[in-house]
């Protein structure tokens, strides 16, 4: 197979990760005959430091002409005070409403051999397997009217949903746990917010078209405590925007590592996939990230842009054999203890793609 990747480094310890998963996706298109374009754009605050807005319009272009996107991360302290059409992840809300993946897949389960290493006790952790489906495109995230009194005296976000964006969400849980344990919790707030009912509502009719899929719904604080407490009993979490931001970054914690954790955004055109993790300024240009959550966000790419669910399945299955050969990088090793640089990580990766 012939296709294009948008390859979008970004800033921190995006362009180390990116590298990672770029020769992972080069060595599977060596074994398995396909010929994949790499391309680089600029975007977030390396393209600020160009002088470019964080999503210039070459690079928008250059992610529509693609099949699929692959981001590292965005973010740099030295922009996060400005206004918001200087700050890097302003770049990366338009890219995702420019592309209209409203649908973001995020995967958290506990690797064989990491059940020790992780942030609950090992018996908390046996079969914790989730997939939690955050709506992408609206939300607070982008409801209007936001913004501050020119006196300062007050500033304000609108949380918004409308019935076809829950609609189409929900769909999009159900689907997924048809293919999984036929359990969908979805997450609101409903004793106090007025889109939280309207959300429970709406999935409470989606749900009716599934009746092979259970349905339960669970507010936002009560699932933040269950998330720790219990964890194997999610199957696929629906949320909307804000909390699934939250609660996905928990779910890395309860699994090992937020560094762990890819994503998927579907529903547009192509697809846009990307660790969930942030950029780490703190070890940016260190060789200390974690290359998995990138690597793995590949595979992503692969099975659900491309289609080449094989080629997804053995990457997969080298991510877990090196950490099962007990490679860690150092958010995963022992505190102290020895610890692979990213670039030999992802190198123990490849190793096992054979
Ligand atoms: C994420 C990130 C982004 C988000 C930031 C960088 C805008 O935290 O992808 O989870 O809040 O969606
Ligand atoms: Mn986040």
């Amino acid at each position: 197979m012939n296709a294009t990747i948008a390859l979008l480094p970004g800033d921190g310890i995006g362009p180390e990760v990116i590298d990672a998963a770029a020769g992972v996706l080069e060595a599977t298109a060596a074994r398995h005959g396909h010929a994949f374009a790499l391309t680089r754009s600029p975007f977030g605050a390396a393209a600020l430091r160009a002088g470019e807005p964080p999503l210039p319009d070459g690079t928008l272009r250059d992610c529509r002409a693609a099949d699929a996107v692959l981001l590292g991360a965005v973010g740099d302290p030295a922009y996060s005070d400005g206004p918001r059409e200087r700050r890097p992840e302003t770049g990366l809300l338009e890219l995702r409403r420019a592309l209209g993946v409203y649908a973001n897949l995020r995967p958290a389960r506990v690797w064989p051999g990491l059940e020790g290493g992780a942030a609950l006790r090992a018996e908390r952790l046996r079969g914790v397997d989730m997939l939690i489906v955050r709506e992408l495109t609206g939300g607070i995230y982008f409801g209007e009217p936001r913004g501050r009194s020119a006196d300062r005296a007050e500033a304000f976000d609108t949380m918004r949903y409308s019935t076809a964006e829950i609609e189409r969400i929900a769909v999009v849980a159900f689907e997924s746990a048809r293919g999984r344990r036929q359990l969908v919790t979805s997450v609101d707030k409903a004793n106090v917010l007025e889109s939280s009912r309207l959300w429970r509502e709406v999935v409470t009719e989606v749900a009716s078209r599934y009746p092979d899929v259970r349905l339960e719904h669970q507010l936002v604080d009560s699932c933040a405590m269950r998330l720790v407490s219990d964890p194997g009993s999610f199957d696929v979490l629906l949320a909307g925007n804000l909390f699934g931001d939250i609660l996905s970054d928990e779910a890395g914690a309860v699994v090992g590592s937020l560094g762990l954790l890819p994503s998927a955004s579907v529903g547009g055109s192509g697809g846009l996939f990307e660790p969930v993790h942030g950029s780490a300024p703190d070890i940016a240009g260190r060789d200390a990230a974690n290359p998995i959550g990138a690597i793995a966000s590949a595979a992503l790419l692969l099975r659900h842009a491309l289609d080449l669910g094989a080629e997804a399945d053995s990457i997969e299955r080298a991510v877990g054999t090196a950490l099962a050969d007990g490679c860690r990088t150092a958010d995963l090793a022992a505190p102290g203890g020895p610890a692979l640089g990213c670039a030999a990580m992802a190198r123990a990766v490849l190793d096992r793609l054979a």
